[in-house]
């Protein structure tokens, strides 16, 4: 399993860090099988998974129970587990029972949070207390309201310099990457070459230190409309629809279930049983 050395290194290196999202047991599988480095359990799963329209209903409890399902199905990856809304705001002790408790009830190796300001302090005194912690800034979801909608930040000189800076301060903090979403691929490139810890660029061009997708649109599984910046490749739409429509078909039809997938009995215990 690849950790924090070792993402340091690639970033070095110059050899792209691959990060993928996954929620349950068979995307976890998936994920270790293609060779992502690591894997996020994003509170994206609030709309993925779950269905609500943003990210701020997802809760601890939530976050927990996917990522033990992640766990059990990618056994040899560095796995980070975003911290939802508001459980790193109320107060120190509120912040860390939380990171403590998703480290210690769904096995997650680092913690992912949105943010820098008074998030600075949360991602400190988690690193201190020996939990890795990945930063998230650039368009932060979970502040939405805030942003004014999900758009590009930092494109105008003075948005990006404030950029630059919490950048900065969630290395001196202590985080160990920085994912950084919907920038201006000139800025992700400034901002990785400033940090010594490695950026992960979502919406933020090819010159981040490494990439995330969220798994759901990189299949096209569930999801009616992706941003700019996901990639598409094969779309399970079709294969999904297909499989299950036919299901549906066949079972008015008569036509499955068919001969082998029938289990019989002997004729002679027919006999015995009607006499
Ligand atoms: O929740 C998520 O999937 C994320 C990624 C998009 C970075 O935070
Ligand atoms: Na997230």
């Amino acid at each position: 399993m690849k950790t924090k050395m070792d993402f340091l290194k690639m970033k070095q290196q110059h050899e792209p860090i691959v990060m993928l999202t996954a929620y349950d047991y068979p995307s976890a599988k998936y994920a270790e099988a293609a060779g992502v480095d690591m894997i996020l359990v994003g509170d994206s799963l609030g709309m993925v998974v779950l269905g609500y329209d943003s990210t701020i209903p997802v809760t601890v409890d939530d976050m927990i129970h996917h990522t033990k399902a992640v766990k059990r199905g990618a056994t040899d990856t560095f796995i980070v587990t975003d911290m939802p809304f508001m459980s790193y705001h109320l107060s120190k002790e509120d912040t860390m029972r939380n990171a403590a408790r998703i480290i210690q009830e769904s096995g997650a190796h680092a913690l992912k949070l949105e943010g820098a300001g008074e998030v600075l302090g949360a991602i400190r005194d988690i690193t201190n207390a020996g939990v890795p912690v990945v930063g998230h800034l650039g368009l932060t979801p979970q502040s939405v309201g805030v942003l004014g909608g999900y758009r590009v930040q930092g494109r105008d000189a003075e948005e990006a310099k404030k950029l630059i800076e919490d950048a900065k301060k969630c290395e001196e903090a202590g985080a160990i990457a920085l994912v950084l979403e919907c920038v201006p691929r000139q800025l992700a490139e400034e901002i990785s070459k400033q940090l010594s810890i490695p950026t992960i660029g979502i919406g933020a061009g090819v010159e981040a230190d490494g990439q995330v997708l969220v798994y759901h649109d990189v299949l096209t599984y569930g999801v009616e409309r992706v941003p700019k910046f996901v990639k598409q490749y094969e779309s399970l739409r079709e294969p999904i629809m297909f499989s299950l429509s036919q299901y549906v078909k066949e079972v008015k039809a008569r036509q499955f279930p068919a001969e082998q997938h029938t289990f019989t009995m002997k004729q002679e215990q027919l006999s015995a049983l009607y006499g």
